[in-house]
This record gives C-alpha cells, sequence and structure tokens, in this order.
C-alpha cells in the first residue's frame, strides 16, 4: 500500500474482497494506478473462480432472512450507511479522485449523490405496499406482495465508483434482495470503502459481497448461476449485450444502463448564458467521460456564432490538471485508450470540415490529459454512432425543429437529451420528440436519486433511481382468497 492511498483516509482502505462478511486474499493480486499519474496505488486480489462461487452460495444463504426481516430494520440500516457515508465525505472523495481522477470538489460531490440514493431507498423500503383487488365473485379478494427477487449479480463503471454502486446496492437492500457487486477494475477502492462503511451499518454479512478480479469470468459467473436472479450492468453496449445473451440462458433478469450520444440543441430562442452553462455542466463533467454526456452539440443557424464564441471562450478556461490541484475542474482521461480516443474523434471531425476553435490537442506531455476542445461544423455522423467519452465538443449547425428532431434521434442510442430553448410550446414538443429516457429542458444535469434513470434504444432498459428504481428488484406475488 503506498502512502498516497493511505493520506485518503487510512480507516477506509480495503486491499481485499469482500464476501460474506470477511476481508479475503486471492493467490495473485492486480495493482490500481492512478490515472493523474500512473503511480500504483495499491491492490486487490484477483479472486479464483472458486471464490466467487463461494460469494454467490454466501449470497443465496443470506437473501430469505435479510428479506425477512421487517422492512423498518433494513431502511434503519440503510439510513445508518447513508450517515457513515457523509460523515466520512471528504475521505470518501479523495480516495475517489486517487482512483478515477475527477477533482477533489467534484468527486465529494459523488460521494453525497452516492449517499443520497442510499438514504431515497432507505425511504422506499418503507414503501413496499401491496394492493387488495376485489374481484368478480362475491367476497373474494387478490392481495400482491412486493417480494425481493433474490440474489442480484451487480456490475458497475469506473466513471462513477461510488454513485452507481450505491444507486443499484441500496434499492436491491432496501427491497430485501443480497447482491454480489463487481465494480470496475480501475475503481475498487472506493466500492470496498463503501461496503466496509455497510458493514459498520450493521448490515448482515452476507447480504452485499465485493469482488475483484477477472472481469469477464466474474460476469460469466453471475450470469451462469441459478442462484442469481437478477443482473444489473452499468457499462458499455458491446458487454450489456454480452451480459443479456449469456443471462438469456438462466432467464435472469436484467437491466442494463448502457452508453449514449446524447444530443444538446440550443435553438436560436434559447438564452444564451444559460444554454453555455448548462453545456459546460453537461458535457465536462468527469472529464466529459458519463454516459449522459452531450456527444454532439446542434445550435441552430440564428445563433449559431454566439454559442460557438461564448462556449468556446468559457471551455478554454477549464482548469486542466490533477484531482488535488486547486481550481481543477477537468481531471485525466481514464486511460491511454481513452485518450487516444478522444484525439481521434477531433482529427476525423477536421478532416469532414470541422474548424477547430479551442483545445484540440493534449495538454502536457505525460499524455493523460486533454485540453477541453471545441469544434465548429464538419459532419456529426460519427458522433450520433460513437461516444466520446472526453473533454471534446463538437457544434454542429442546423435549421429548423424538423431537422434538429430528425438528427438527434438518427443515433442507435437513446439515453440523454438536452434542449435549450425560452419557448414553452417548443420545450413540450422536443421533450415529447426526442428519443432518450433522460430529457434536460434548460439544463445540464438531471442526476438526482428522484429521477428515473435509463435509457431507449441501445442505451439499455430498466430505471435507477427514483420510485421505479425497485422494480427490477421486486417480484409481485398474488395471492387469491376465495370465501
Ligand atoms: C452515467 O453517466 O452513467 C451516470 C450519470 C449520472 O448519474 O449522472
Amino acid at each position: 500500500m503506498t502512502e498516497i492511498l493511505e493520506a485518503a483516509g487510512r480507516a477506509l482502505i480495503r486491499q481485499g474482497a469482500l464476501i460474506n462478511g470477511a476481508w479475503v486474499q486471492a493467490q495473485s493480486r492486480l495493482e490500481i494506478s492512478e490515472p493523474a499519474t500512473g503511480r500504483v496505488l495499491g491492490s486487490v486480489p484477483d479472486l479464483a473462480p472458486s471464490q466467487v462461487a463461494q460469494a454467490i452460495h454466501a449470497a443465496q444463504a443470506a437473501q430469505r432472512p435479510w428479506a425477512q426481516s421487517p422492512p423498518s430494520v433494513r431502511s434503519a440500516i440503510l439510513e445508518q450507511w447513508n450517515d457513515l457515508i457523509l460523515a466520512q465525505a471528504e475521505a470518501l472523495g479523495a480516495l475517489l479522485a486517487l482512483e478515477n481522477g475527477k477533482p477533489l470538489a467534484e468527486a465529494i460531490g459523488e460521494i453525497r449523490y452516492a449517499a443520497s440514493f442510499v438514504h431515497w431507498f432507505a425511504q422506499e423500503a418503507l414503501r413496499l405496499d401491496g394492493d387488495v383487488i376485489a374481484t368478480s365473485r362475491a367476497g373474494e379478494r387478490i392481495i400482491t406482495l412486493k417480494e425481493a427477487v433474490g440474489v442480484v449479480g451487480a456490475i458497475t463503471p469506473w466513471n462513477f465508483p461510488a454513485a452507481m454502486i450505491t444507486r443499484k446496492a441500496a434499492p436491491a437492500l432496501a427491497a430485501g434482495c443480497t447482491i454480489v457487486l463487481k465494480p470496475a477494475p480501475q475503481t475498487p477502492f472506493t466500492a470496498l470503502a463503501l461496503a466496509a462503511l455497510a458493514l459498520e451499518a450493521g448490515l448482515p454479512p452476507g447480504a452485499l459481497h465485493i469482488l475483484t478480479g477477472d472481469s469477464a469470468m466474474i460476469g460469466a459467473a453471475l450470469t451462469a448461476s441459478p442462484l442469481v436472479r437478477k443482473i444489473s450492468f452499468t457499462g458499455s453496449t458491446a458487454v450489456g449485450r454480452a451480459l443479456a445473451q449469456a443471462a438469456a440462458g438462466g432467464l435472469q433478469r436484467v437491466s442494463l444502463e448502457l452508453g449514449g450520444a446524447a444530443p444538446l440543441i440550443v435553438f436560436d430562442d434559447a438564452d444564451l448564458e444559460k444554454a453555455v452553462a448548462g453545456a459546460i455542466a453537461a458535457k465536462f463533467r468527469n472529464a466529459g467521460q458519463t454516459c449522459v454526456c452531450p456527444n454532439r452539440i446542434y445550435a441552430q443557424a440564428g445563433i449559431f456564432e454566439r454559442f460557438v464564441a461564448r462556449f468556446a471562450q468559457e471551455v478554454g478556461a477549464l482548469k486542466v490538471g490533477a484531482p488535488f490541484e486547486p481550481g481543477v475542474q477537468i481531471g485525466p482521461l481514464i486511460s491511454q485508450a481513452g485518450l487516444l480516443k478522444v484525439e481521434a474523434h477531433v482529427a476525423q471531425a477536421r478532416a469532414s470540415g470541422a474548424q477547430l476553435v479551442t483545445g484540440g490537442a493534449r495538454s502536457d506531455a505525460s499524455g493523460r490529459f486533454f485540453q477541453p476542445t471545441v469544434t465548429a461544423g464538419g459532419d456529426d455522423r460519427l458522433f450520433r454512432e460513437e461516444e466520446t467519452f472526453g473533454p471534446y465538443a463538437p457544434v454542429f449547425r442546423f435549421a429548423d425543429e424538423a431537422q434538429v428532431i430528425e438528427a438527434a434521434n438518427a443515433t442507435p442510442y437513446g439515453l440523454a437529451a438536452y434542449v435549450f430553448t425560452e419557448n414553452g410550446a417548443r420545450q413540450w414538443r422536443m421533450a415529447s420528440a426526442l428519443e432518450a429516457g433522460v430529457i434536460g429542458i434548460n439544463t445540464g444535469i438531471t442526476s438526482s436519486a428522484l429521477n428515473p434513470f435509463g435509457g431507449m434504444k441501445q442505451s439499455g432498459y430498466g430505471r435507477e433511481g427514483s420510485r421505479y428504481g425497485m422494480e427490477d428488484f421486486i417480484a409481485v406475488k398474488s395471492i387469491t382468497f376465495t370465501p
């Protein structure tokens, strides 16, 4: 373990996987490095298949007793978990910033966002009410019960090392499921620290397991096990599709939060400052590495020049640097491959006629940071099909509403979309016309524990957060009582 990692909060650091309440080790280990510097932060066990099986069995053994505990007990444990996370928000944020690279303030913000799911679902645990239904036979009643689906296998991404853990674990646990979770190989420490706090909050040992190791092996074990009744995944469309195919064998329930190629649309009648601020907030969060980041910005002909100039001015002023540098707004890319993709997208846009307005190159010799970049014009087709996942915003010109709706929807994806217009009728028309699960009107930030989050088309299915976030973890049982 390095001193860097220790500085992030010694008490929170776990370099073992969590199986049945114990921190377990394995014969081989995987090193975790800091995206900002490449330094090794520490390591986690590369679990053997038998250890993964052990976790699944322990989750199965714990599931019934956990589901049978009163909802008020589950709720109180989750509330306690929420309190512990909030009490440690700064140390957890530092850990997250180290392994993910996002600026410290943003990382602490993510910890609070993560806690908000725990609090929300602690409350939802208390509202698992069923129905009483009168049938056509005199005196007969159907009663419905909402029961936990069973053991959940969850796989989470590196871009939100805390919030994607709690957005899955909290509703699963609130519903009475137990959960075997594999965090992203790049960012396991935040997940392990959150799990340590869950145990401290009183979660029974078998209720939450955190597995580290080979992603393909763990994913295959989760989808092959008849004990796992549901798979919940956030990540790429390619991996989501493979998991759904594997889960089909055992008819496991699946929910998938996958990639997007979000459009952000600025109409002539938009408030320019609102649109610029919204576009910055949406696009440059986590250095552009979120599934809901706009991948392509469309500005109408009458505002195009003004929008590009103001937007590029603000983008050019964003401070790039390592997460702990004061005032930093844009951290490193998670990997070299991530950086190369951003570079390739800028080059392809320019080759299609786009004009470079700001940025466009690596920010330093290390090859970990990329300048926040804006281009204007060129061909938008690449950006309908492929997520850039980096700090690059291409802006395209459009003539009218019909044209932009067609362009916005001409993508296999449908996760997020953003519209900036002061025309109320147009706001409603756009909200209805856009094929996306999450829409922001005059805002670039839609993230909230209260908001049903999820996609359409190849961005996946299922909803997380909000009152819908419990549904995928619940099976409705009906009982008919005949007098
Ligand atoms: C994501 O991009 O995967 C999650 C974004 C959010 O929750 O805000």
